[in-house]
């Protein structure tokens, strides 16, 4: 279940609908996916995506992309705090930016034009795709991370963070998330 923030105007948006539409509007795609296994922290990353094929083979064909691979950070990832840095400061891709959460949590922040800033909670069954250029930074929070994530990608290499040293992420620091520590 997602949530949707926008801290300046005070908005929240909880209906997953009224995301979608809001999201759309910035062609930042959102959906949701469910599947029935649940997973312990020994599942593979064949028996993740094996799960959600029902879903993942059709969206992976139909937008051309070639691969995909789940990771995890918890809350002994080592050096999540430069994992976290990199991640926290504004940036975009060459390429789409798509995540489906398995489970775990994680906050996508988004600087569009002519757009109050605003985030979107995912959580688990929650997808998102940030269109490449888009400036967004991510946060899995600072106090015990959870994140179990499904990447979808063209090409690895469109992925790598082209930081746009705008600074903005540093006035929403203080912003308390719903759920995220
Ligand atoms: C990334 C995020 C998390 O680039 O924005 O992977
Ligand atoms: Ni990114």
């Amino acid at each position: 279940m997602a949530i949707l923030s926008i801290p300046d105007q005070a908005i929240q948006l909880f209906d997953s609908s009224e995301i979608k539409a809001f999201l759309q509007q910035y062609h930042v795609f959102f959906d949701q996916w469910s599947c029935t296994v649940t997973f312990d922290d020994t599942a593979s990353q064949d028996e993740i995506l094996e799960a959600y094929a029902k879903d993942l083979k059709p969206y992976m064909s139909s937008g051309g992309y070639q691969s995909a691979d789940v990771i995890s950070i918890h809350a002994l990832t080592p050096n999540y705090e430069q994992l976290r840095a990199k991640f926290l400061a504004e940036h975009i891709h060459d390429e789409d930016e798509i995540r489906f959460f398995v489970d775990g949590q994680g906050l996508f922040w988004f600087h569009l034009q002519d757009a109050p800033v605003f985030n979107v909670l995912c959580q688990r069954g929650d997808l998102i795709s940030v269109p490449a250029g888009t400036k967004h930074w991510f946060d899995a929070g600072a106090q015990q991370p959870f994140v179990k994530a499904i990447r979808i990608f063209t090409d690895m290499s469109g992925w790598t963070p082209i930081y746009t040293e705008s600074g903005i992420e540093s006035k929403y620091l203080h912003f308390k998330s719903p759920t995220l520590g």
